[in-house]
This record gives C-alpha cells, structure tokens and sequence, in this order.
C-alpha cells in the first residue's frame, strides 16, 4: 500500500473520541471498582435482588454468625435511616460469639496494608460491650485484629484500623463479642486506605489506573440498561446515590444482584474529575428497558413509561442533576454537592437521556418533554439523545427520525457485530448526512461465537476506530462496551477489562483502545492509497488512519493489518517537517490471542515511511514536528 496524505483536505475532528462506558453489570461497581472489601454491609440484599427470587439471597447473604447459642437476626424496627432500614441483631451465647462476613469471594489483603473498618452499632441491653474487629485466614489464624469502642444504647459510628500481617486473597472479617451481649449493626464497612487518589469512599487503586490509563476523554455512566432499569420502580435514581452511605438507597441491579449504591453519582463524576474525563451521565427517558421491562419483570411485553402525571417530578429531577453538578454553593443542589466536600462545580457538558430505548410513541412523549425542559433551561448542555436499537426492526430509522425532528444535538447508536460487519461497512460514516445529529457511539463491540475479545475482534475494532477518525466531523464520541468484568460474575462478554480480588486481566481488545486513547488527534488528514493488490477482501483487512494532535503538534499514523500476511506501507510524509526519531507500537499476534501486551520501540523517520506491518498486526507511529 502506498499513503499519500492531502494536508489541503485537514479536517477538525472532535477532541472527545475515545472514552470509556462504565455499566454495573458483571460485578463491576460493588466487589468490583468501588474498593468496599464487605458484601452486604447494609443487610439490603433481597431474593427479589436475583432471578426466581432466590431465597439464599436474603439480608443475611455473605454473613455468618459463630458460637454457641448465638443468634443472627434482622430487625427493621429502629433502622439508622428509612431508606436502609434493615440491621444486624447479634444475641451472643454462654461463650461469646461472632459475626463474620466473607466479602465478595474473600476479602484481599496485603502484608503492612491498613484497612479502615467503620460500624455504625447500638447496645439492646443497656450495657455497653467490648467489640474485636478481625482479619482471619482461611485456616482461622488472626491477620489483623484491633478493639472497636463499647457500643451506646443509640446508633453510633464507630471506626478502628486493621493493619494485615500477611497477604491472603480469602481473609474474611470477624467482630467478635463477649457473652451475653445483644448488639445492632449495620453499614459495616472495611475499605483499604490504598484508594485510587487516596479517596475516602473511593475506588479499587489498581481497576480505576486501569481505567485512567485508557485515557479516556469521558465516561459515561451508570449504564447501559443499568440506567433505565427493567421496570419504572427500577430506573436508576442519581438522588438515591448521593449523600451520606448509611442514607443512599440502594437497588436490585436488573443483571441479577444488589447495588449499593456506595459508588454513586458524586463518585462517579469524582472519578471523571480526577482522571480529566468529561462526566457523561444517562439518565432514562421516561421510560425502563424497551418500554417495558424485560428480565422477568410483572410489566414485560407490555409497554409502560413513567405515568405522565408524575413527568414534571422525573423532569425536575433531571434538571436538578445539573444543579448539582454545575449550580453554585447557594442553590439547594450546589449546596448538597458541596456539603459532599466539592463546592466548586463539577463543569458537566453533556447529558443522555435514554439507553438504547425501544422508539415508541410512549418513549416520544417523554423523551421530548425532557428534552426540551433540559433544552429551555440549560441550552449550554449539549443533550445525547438515542436511536435505538441498531439491528432490531425499525427502531434505528424511527429513532433517527424524531432525532432529526427533535434536531437533537448528539445520538447515541449501540451495536454488537461481528468482525465482518466493521470489516465490510467501513464507509458506514462516510455516508452519514452531516446536516444531522452528532453520533456518539456509545457501546460497540465486535463479537464471535463463544464472545471472546482476542486479537481477531480487537483489530476488527481498530478498523472502526480508524473509520471513526475518519468521520470525527460526525462521530464524536465512542466507547466500548462493556468495560468491566469480575471473574466468576460475568453476565456479558466479551468485556474490555477482566478481574479477580487482587488481579487485573486487560484484554487484548483493552490495548486497541488505550492505544488510540493515548495517541487521540483533534484534525483528520484524509490520504489517498494506492494498493498493488486489487482484491477487495485483502484491500478490506488494512485500513489506516492519520491524525495531528494540534496541542503537541504531533502527526500519529496508525495502521491495522488483518492479513495473514505481512503487508509493505510506504507513507508519503514529505510535506511535513518531521523529527528523525519516530515511537513506533505494535500490537501483534495470531488471531485467537486474548493477552497480548503492545511493543514499544524508537525507529527511524526512513524506517517509518516505509515499513512491514506483521500479520494480524496493529501499528501506531508517533512523530514531532521538527
Ligand atoms: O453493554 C451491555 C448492554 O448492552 C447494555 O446494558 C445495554 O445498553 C446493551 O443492550
């Protein structure tokens, strides 16, 4: 292939590409990114949490009373809050006895690590009692151990340090107490003081660095179907997710298990703010999962938004998030969001209404009446509508329709294909009508039988991405989706990041979009290529892309092989004045890899206009401009 670039034909392209979509699903909010170590600390879990209403998950899931004639109970009599109004009784026997608590698949520790245990407990008989906190191993043997002071006869917090002597992937936590004693706890919560940024309340250090070095330039959150919820009870509520922990409501998270809600929408845009990305919220359009609520829900199949008598109160609610984030300290949401610890604002551009949302006249309605009071009373915010789903009747041509009518700024288009697909409609953009809607692509994936993410999807997916440059004028925005996965607790695949309690397994896939996150341009240099071969299937497999990035002035080429053969590039950089040391990345390896690391090398300029692209390879070059 030789690339001649067109400097003349540069083209602005948004400065916002690549970003991440964060969705709790698959166990990647509670046991996952937020750094809680304790399942359950609220005694909230419910059957209906699970399908068929599973009745092993209940207020006591993950905890365990010991010693004899000790008894476990929950009580919701005298809660600390109404919207966490179920708590621990502990009756002790002859002996003593303890509570312990498993975590989510054990509780990590590491050797000289400390941990913060907070309590909140109250005596029920008048006497106060000594309380031990501990660490054990799985064998039994005390890690860490420290005295919580003697509980009052009203709830009160109590904290202590668990300072671990030994690192074990399966510790569990102990509070152990003399006999006799009756004691009510809740929002037990042990958290390492290694947080991402040293957070209090904060994020696994490890999965939000992965995440940061993705450099996103947003993340969207908290979903997904996550943020619609599969029934208007279960839309996801930002004010439930704010304020003090013991006071947030948490939810049945619709893929099957509990959210916390300990990691909630001060977090989030925390985490936005401190790793540079724009917040990128989405909130339901009035209506759940395709209009109706699927998963099992009483409502499915039959279609249902939010009645329209209680729309102004969902709207209100919609406008109040912007206060939140961007009202200053003396409006009753500035001042929430302050009173959280951030007074200054939290400088939010963008907002989503609805997540790949069935078009309905039911979805219409509500979609327009939040669209438009969002539009009235905050035109600085750029609104991110949404088309529907991509493959699925008509949904995608009607959702585009009452974008255009509704001339929404920004839409956003979600869709799971195989390899061929972005392989055979890489000019998808190139025909989009520019007078419209903006798109942000906002989950994309490509998938094979048995959803691996291996090198085969990975550069299917940097095809696109170069597609996508290409078309930076229209397609604003894009991430891949999902992001994150627990091992063991995987609802989805393929995912981008996958992890255990102590590991953290980016994917092949993962390194595509760190790569053109890290090496993002803001112009778009169109070429013209000239092939020696003329089939079009091998002419299919390599496609190319050429940004500048005007902050560094940098020229970054990148360059996708998906051949099973190695291909010569010459690239015509003549036109610019180069620096004669180039840093050339490759990511190569045979199709079914799905842990391949990206290599890293300085080369020549010389070397660099005239290269061989491995097989199944994908090539970043990054230039300075002399
Ligand atoms: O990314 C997983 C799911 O795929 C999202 O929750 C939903 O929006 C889409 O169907």
């Amino acid at each position: 292939v030789s690339i001649r670039p067109d400097r003349s034909r540069s083209k602005k392209i948004g400065d916002l590409l690549v970003g991440a979509f964060f969705e709790d699903i698959n166990y990647a909010a509670d046991g996952g990114l937020y750094a809680e170590l304790i399942q359950n600390r609220d005694f909230e879990y419910h059957p209906s949490d699970r399908e068929y209403r599973d009745q092993s998950w209940n207020h006591q899931k993950a905890w365990t009373a010991s010693g004899a004639g000790t008894v476990l109970t929950i009580d919701s009599t005298a809660p600390i809050h109404p919207n966490n109004n179920h708590y621990a009784v502990l009756r002790t026997g002859g002996s003593g006895g303890a509570l312990s608590n498993e975590g989510f698949d054990g509780i990590a520790v590491k050797a000289g690590e400390r941990y913060d245990l907070s309590l909140f407990v109250r005596s029920l008989t008048g006497r106060g009692v000594k309380l031990t906190a501990r660490l054990m191993d799985k064998d039994g043997a005390v890690i860490a151990s420290a005295v919580v002071s003697g509980p009052a006869t009203a709830w009160r917090k109590q904290t202590a340090v668990l300072t671990a002597a030994k690192t074990v992937a399966d510790a569990r936590l102990e509070l152990a107490l003399p006999p006799g004693a009756t004691v009510a706890l809740d929002m037990i919560s042990l958290f390492p003081r290694k947080t991402f940024k040293g957070r209090k309340n904060g994020l696994r250090e490890d999965l939000a660095q992965s995440i940061a070095d993705l450099h996103p330039r947003f993340i969207r959150f908290p979903g997904g179907c996550v943020a619609h919820g599969d029934g208007i009870e279960n839309i996801y509520n930002w004010k439930n997710t704010i304020g003090p922990l013991e006071a947030r409501k948490p939810q049945r998270n619709l893929w099957g298990y509990h959210q916390s809600m300990g990691l909630g929408y001060f977090e989030y845009f925390r985490f936005c703010e401190d790793i540079g990305a724009q917040p990128v919220p989405v909130v339901a359009a009035g209506v759940p999962c395709q209009n109706s609520g699927l998963h099992g829900h009483p409502l499915g199949g039959q279609q249902c938004g939010i009645p329209l008598k209680d729309m102004d109160s969902y709207i209100q609610d919609v406008l109040d998030l912007v206060e939140w984030a961007n009202g200053d300290v003396h409006t009753k949401w500035g001042k929430a969001r302050a009173a959280a610890g951030h007074p200054e604002p939290f400088h939010l551009k963008y907002i989503g209404i609805g997540n790949e949302d069935l078009i309905s006249d039911v979805f219409a309605e509500r979609f327009t009446m939040i669209y438009n009071a969002v539009k009235k009373k905050y035109p600085e915010i750029t609104v991110i509508g949404t088309v529907g789903p991509f493959f699925e009747g008509t949904d995608y041509e009607q959702g585009w329709k009452l974008a255009t009518e509704l001339r929404v700024p920004v839409v956003d288009e979600h869709y799971y294909v195989a390899p061929g697909w972005f392989i055979y409609n890489q000019d998808f953009y190139d025909k989009y009508d520019r007078s419209k809607s903006k798109v942000y692509l906002g989950e994309y994936a490509a998938h094979l039988p048995g959803r691996p993410n291996n090198l085969e999807t990975a550069l299917a997916e940097a095809i696109h991405l170069t597609t996508l440059e290409r078309n930076g004028d229209v397609v604003q925005m894009a991430s891949y989706a999902p992001l994150l996965a627990k091992e063991g607790h995987t609802q989805w695949s393929p995912d981008l990041i996958y992890f255990n309690n102590s590991t953290v397994k980016p994917t092949t896939g993962y390194y595509v979009q760190q790569l053109f996150g890290r090496h993002a341009g803001d112009v778009y240099i169109p070429a013209t290529a000239l092939y020696s071969d003329n089939n079009e299937k091998v002419r299919n497999r390599v496609a190319w892309s050429l940004v500048q990035d005007t902050k560094s002035g940098d020229l970054v080429l990148k360059l996708v092989n998906l051949l099973p053969v190695s291909v010569s590039v010459t690239t015509d950089l003549a036109g610019f004045r180069l620096a004669q040391r180039v840093q050339k990345t490759v990511l190569q390896g045979n199709p079914a890899d799905r842990a391949l690391v990206p290599v890293e090398a300085t080369v020549s300029l010389k070397e660099a206009e005239k290269m061989t692209l491995e097989p199944y390879s994908f090539t970043v070059v990054r230039v300075k401009q002399q």
